[in-house]
């Protein structure tokens, strides 16, 4: 069983409770991360820990860990675990209070705990199909940026992808595209590669701006910019990218086979790179 890390202490999973009054079970009151750890190594830590620190500011919620206690939690929940390649998940709420109250209590100790389970990437086969994804309207509050405990639009827009046999669903916002339900999504045009501007209606993904950096060195021709839902359905090739999907094809879209149904090249190429990438990081260490 899995060990996770709750409020100063590890146990195993079965053996953690929290209170009925924690705000994070009564008013989704609370921050999270996902660490993708390759080979017991936390992949891009910094930015997460630096998108946690902009979520809990934005909620006025006090950090309770400093950058190197974050860190060094980390790195005892990988060593507690079997696997090599873990996906970490961290949350922080605001606490319990001992009254339900939407107004924030006086004081109050936030909760913090932190998960560990296999990271599991696409298999061959899977990337060599691509994924079906659907389109839906994007039905969330206006702080997407923020990755907070209230998924619950998420959630259902995801499971309406899913009972329709698409592993994704893709939001669109007064005829724009936003992004996924749990991934980030990029577009390919005429050999040029598109993706739309961080800002409150999206989440600012850590695969996101890897894949931008690899683009930049590689010289891949690419535009950050808005995407209309005509040239979303237009694609050459379309992409989602997550810090567990990585870099993965859609080759369908609401039914319609995305440029020749198949995964296009530039999908292939940005995998290998940001493969690549991950391995030179792993090396250094950091
Ligand atoms: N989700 N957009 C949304 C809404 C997401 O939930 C995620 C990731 C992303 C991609 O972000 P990143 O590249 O930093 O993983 C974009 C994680 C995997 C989750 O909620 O489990």
């Amino acid at each position: 069983m899995s060990i996770v890390y709750l409020n100063g202490q590890f146990v195993p999973q079965a053996e953690a409770r929290v209170s009925v009054m924690d705000r994070g079970f009564l008013f989704a009151d609370g921050a999270y991360e996902l660490v993708p750890v390759y080979s017991r190594r936390p992949f891009r830590l910094a930015e997460h820990l630096r998108r946690l620190q902009h979520t809990l500011d934005a909620l006025r919620i006090p950090n309770p860990r400093t950058d190197a206690e974050w860190t060094d939690l980390i790195h005892d929940l990988v060593a507690r675990n079997a696997p090599d390649d873990q996906s970490i998940y961290l949350q922080v709420t605001r606490g319990a209070d001992v009254r339900r109250d939407h107004a924030f209590p006086q004081v109050v100790q936030p909760t913090v705990f932190m998960l560990s389970s296999p990271l599991v990437t696409p298999g061959a086969e899977v990337r060599a199909r691509g994924i079906a994804a659907r389109t839906a309207s994007d039905i969330r509050w206006l702080r997407c940026d923020l990755k907070t405990l209230a998924l619950l639009a998420n959630c259902l827009l995801k499971q309406e992808g899913l009972d329709a046999g698409c592993a994704e669903t893709i939001l669109l916002r007064d005829g724009f595209l936003s992004e996924g339900t749990a991934s980030n999504i990029f577009v390919v045009r005429q050999g040029r590669l598109l993706t739309p501007p961080k800002s409150h209606l999206m989440l600012a993904g850590i695969t996101y701006d890897v894949v931008l950096e690899l683009a930049a060195r590689h010289g891949m021709p690419h535009e950050v910019r808005e995407i209309a839902e005509r040239e979303l359905r237009t694609a050459d090739e379309l992409w989602m990218t997550s810090s567990t999907r990585e870099v993965l094809a859609i080759t369908s879209l609401d039914g319609q086979p995305v440029g020749d149904g198949r995964p296009g090249p530039m999908a292939a190429q940005m995998y290998d790179w940001y493969q690549t990438f991950k391995n030179e990081v792993m090396r250094r260490g950091h």
